[in-house]
């Protein structure tokens, strides 16, 4: 289905356009009643299939929201790239890149390859290169590390974000997988810091409360090359972003990187709770959220939506 924002003419404005289209699109796509909620963490087995929020904020700092844009959920693999953003303002480009490829996988999240020659694992937005580039992130403890990584998320949503503790129990009781990965990259030379205390903040980072509201905020301090459009702070520097995104573009959806770059033309990023982060550069964030998830672990409702909005506007990059 193709929804079409029914003009009104006293509604001419760039802002009203805008608003009726997410509402539209939202309207079109809010029935699709397809996928499963992801049920490998247990906690995330209770999400509530029907909900579905969209959000868009301009790099002027307009918002625009339809539906549960502010119901609360766990960001997941969502922080990847935010976090990616802090390593690479605490290391630099070429530190970290000793230690995490820049490949798109053509895998799922969870493949435990590394390179056989380097032990590194290809980009950091599958879990192995999201738990190294963690890893990377400066602190002179484990809190202070785990300290830094949610005042960084904070700053780029542009209020505080908490942490879901029950979510993150869960995931440490079931992350054997992760757990697996981890030994594996320590054993290989790319995860150089403690196992353990690694993982614990990687689970943790994945466990911090969002909304679809705050994940367009966050793409939008992304898409204004790294200064919050909401807050005015400047949280990363600009050329992060540039790394950030092109490395969205070619790895932020897994296995369907490159299906999605040749539909929706934008950098992006998915999570298995549901969310869904893409840029337009130096144009806006958008931040969706339903929790069913298709064969690849990408939102159902978020992808149709981003999609359908990148269509509209024509956002196509190529
Ligand atoms: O590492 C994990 O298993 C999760 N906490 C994050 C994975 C995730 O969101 C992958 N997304 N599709």
């Amino acid at each position: 289905s193709s929804p079409q924002p029914t003009p009104d003419p006293g509604r001419t404005g760039a802002s009203e356009l805008i608003a009726d289209a997410l509402a539209a699109v939202h309207e079109a796509f809010r029935d699709l009643d397809e996928g499963t909620v992801a049920t490998y963490i247990p906690e995330l087995a209770t999400a509530d299939r029907s909900l579905f929020g969209v959000a868009l904020a301009g790099v002027t700092g307009s918002i625009y929201t339809a539906g549960d844009a502010d119901a609360p959920f766990t960001i997941q693999s969502l922080s990847k790239p935010f976090v990616f953003a802090l390593a690479l303002m605490d290391r630099g480009l070429a530190e970290v890149l000793e230690h995490v490829g820049a490949e798109p996988s053509g895998e799922g999240f969870n493949s435990i390859r590394l390179d056989p020659a380097t032990g590194r694992p290809p980009n950091p937005m599958v879990n192995a290169g999201a738990i190294v580039t963690t890893s990377l992130v400066r602190g002179a403890s484990e809190e202070e590390r785990f300290a830094r990584i949610l005042d960084l998320l904070g700053a780029f949503a542009g209020r505080p974000l908490d942490v879901d503790g029950r979510v993150y129990v869960s995931e440490s009781e079931t992350g054997d997988r992760n757990r697996a990965i981890a030994y594996l990259m320590h054993s290989a030379g790319s995860l150089t810091a403690d196992v353990e205390a690694t993982l614990d903040t990687y689970f943790r980072q994945c466990s911090v409360l969002v909304t679809a509201r705050d994940l367009a905020v966050m793409s939008a301090t992304l898409a204004n090359g790294g200064v919050n459009p909401v807050s005015g702070e400047r949280v990363v520097d600009e050329i992060v972003t540039e790394w950030v995104l092109a490395v969205m573009a070619t790895s932020g959806m897994y296995d369907y990187a490159g299906e999605w770059l040749l539909r929706a033309g934008l950098p992006a990023k998915s999570g298995v709770s549901g969310g869904l982060v893409s840029v337009g550069v130096g144009q806006f964030g958008l931040g969706l959220f339903s929790p069913p998830l298709d064969a690849r672990g990408n939102s159902v409702r978020s992808v149709a939506a981003a999609q359908e909005i990148s269509r509209q506007f024509d956002l196509h990059l190529m």
